[in-house]
């Protein structure tokens, strides 16, 4: 009787050792996005901390890409500038619509390259057109996903985003695989119009203010660099991917 109780607590004890409790019993994550039933028409429900995500502009909207008073109301020749670029660097333009400002910046880089990346084919359709006719040969189109732009590990020194990174759907998970395309040191570059300013006669949605791009960005571990308002209507917002030495 007495090794029968014996076996039963050794079998017991290996069942315990093999199965351990786990530490922690249970663990609460918070999710990155809420949903919204009641939201704006200019939207999708969706909030990122704390602001919600606008509608994606559809293909149909590429003409009013291309107006000519884009020139004055978005001076889209300072902004290239301001990019200071090298003619040797690679840039991504994600969102790159019609290229408005793809075929403004790949003259700046001849001996680089700009990614034009978006997830409408039909912009992928009207870049490659254009390519073809002008007979480009530094401009890669990229169709991405709404959470991946798609681009290869450290590859990137700018990616631009003009009038873009407010519509993307999972900007999360887009800018942690920015991130990874950047080289160390490269910079992310956003351009949208200012919330602060109610008389900027754009849907309140697709426009964004300092202190929330600047939220966003921090919680992909993006560096801030310079916030510059030399733009008639628009913030131009620098980041930088710390060097893999930077503790921060
Ligand atoms: C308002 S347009 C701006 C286009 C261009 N940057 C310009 O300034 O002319 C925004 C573009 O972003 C694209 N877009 C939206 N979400 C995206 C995502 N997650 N990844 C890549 N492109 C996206 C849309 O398809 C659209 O072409």
């Amino acid at each position: 009787m007495k090794k029968i109780g014996l076996l039963i607590t050794t079998l017991l004890t290996l069942v315990l050792l093999l199965n351990p409790a786990p530490a922690i019993a249970a663990t609460t994550t918070t999710p990155i996005y809420q949903t919204k039933l009641l939201h704006r028409p200019d939207g999708i429900g969706k909030v990122y901390l704390g602001r919600e995500i606008a509608k994606v502009m559809g293909h149909e909207g590429y003409r009013w890409l291309e107006r000519p008073e884009r020139t004055t109301q978005e001076n889209p020749r300072d902004a290239i500038a301001a990019l200071d670029l090298k003619s040797t660097d690679t840039v991504a333009d994600i969102g790159a619509g019609s290229g408005y400002f793809t075929f403004r910046i790949a003259p700046q880089i001849p001996a680089g390259k700009v990614f034009a990346v978006d997830i409408q084919p039909q912009s992928i359709e009207a870049l490659n057109f254009v390519i073809e006719q002008e007979n480009i040969n530094n401009i890669e189109p990229i169709l991405s996903t709404v959470k991946n732009p798609n681009l290869p590990e450290n590859s990137v020194d700018v990616a631009l985003m003009v009038d873009a990174y407010h519509e993307f759907e999972y900007p999360y998970e887009m800018m942690q695989n920015l991130k990874s395309a950047l080289k160390p040191g490269g910079r992310v570059v956003l351009i949208e119009y200012r919330r602060e300013n109610p008389f900027v006669p754009i849907k309140t949605l697709h426009k964004m203010t300092e202190e929330q791009v600047k939220k966003e960005m921090a919680k992909v571990g993006l560096k801030w660099q310079a916030t510059q308002e030399f733009l008639p209507q628009q913030h131009f917002l620098v980041f930088e991917k710390p060097q893999e030495n930077d503790a921060a």
